[in-house]
């Protein structure tokens, strides 16, 4: 059974170039041994990601990922049962979201993932995608 799960979360520290590499090395590496997809998202101190795959796979990374100091406040914004993948070539895009994104700002004024529906941050992660937001990772 394939499952999505979409959360939001507050970087520990700075979002640096180090710790985006360090963090998708890792993701890209585990997820496609392990079937899960996904985009990540990160920029004004915030991360939304985006994790699709195998029920429990999708539940064992999410659990682990809890743990990380690398982040904090973790909320899920929408768990789903799935019938495909919505980005079956990522093992972990990466989206940048850079603070001073006037589109973003324009379309969005005031986005604030914690309080919005997990289908409107899920069609926003869909809009930076498409928006070619220097995406990173290679496919998978
Ligand atoms: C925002 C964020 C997203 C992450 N996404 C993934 C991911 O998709 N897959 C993954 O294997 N690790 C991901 N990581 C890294 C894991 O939390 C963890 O560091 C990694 O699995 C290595 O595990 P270990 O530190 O226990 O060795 C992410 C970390 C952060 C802070």
């Amino acid at each position: 059974m394939l499952v999505r799960i979409l959360y939001v979360s507050r970087a520990a520290g700075p979002q640096t170039g180090t710790v985006t590499a360090n963090i998708l090395a890792a993701a890209q590496a585990y997820n496609s041994a392990h079937g899960v997809s996904g985009v990540l998202c990160q920029g004004q101190g915030l991360y939304l990601q985006v994790l699709e795959g195998e029920r429990g796979e999708v539940n064992r990374l999410y659990a682990h990922l809890l743990q990380d100091r690398r982040h904090h406040d973790v909320q899920m914004l929408a768990f789903d049962e799935i019938g495909q993948r919505r980005y079956p070539d990522w093992s972990m895009a990466h989206v940048s979201l850079p603070d001073d994104d006037a589109m973003i700002r324009m379309q969005h004024p005031e986005f604030d993932p914690y309080s919005a529906t997990g289908a409107f941050v899920l069609q926003l992660v869909d809009e930076l995608l498409a928006g070619g937001h220097r995406i990173t990772a290679p496919a998978k």
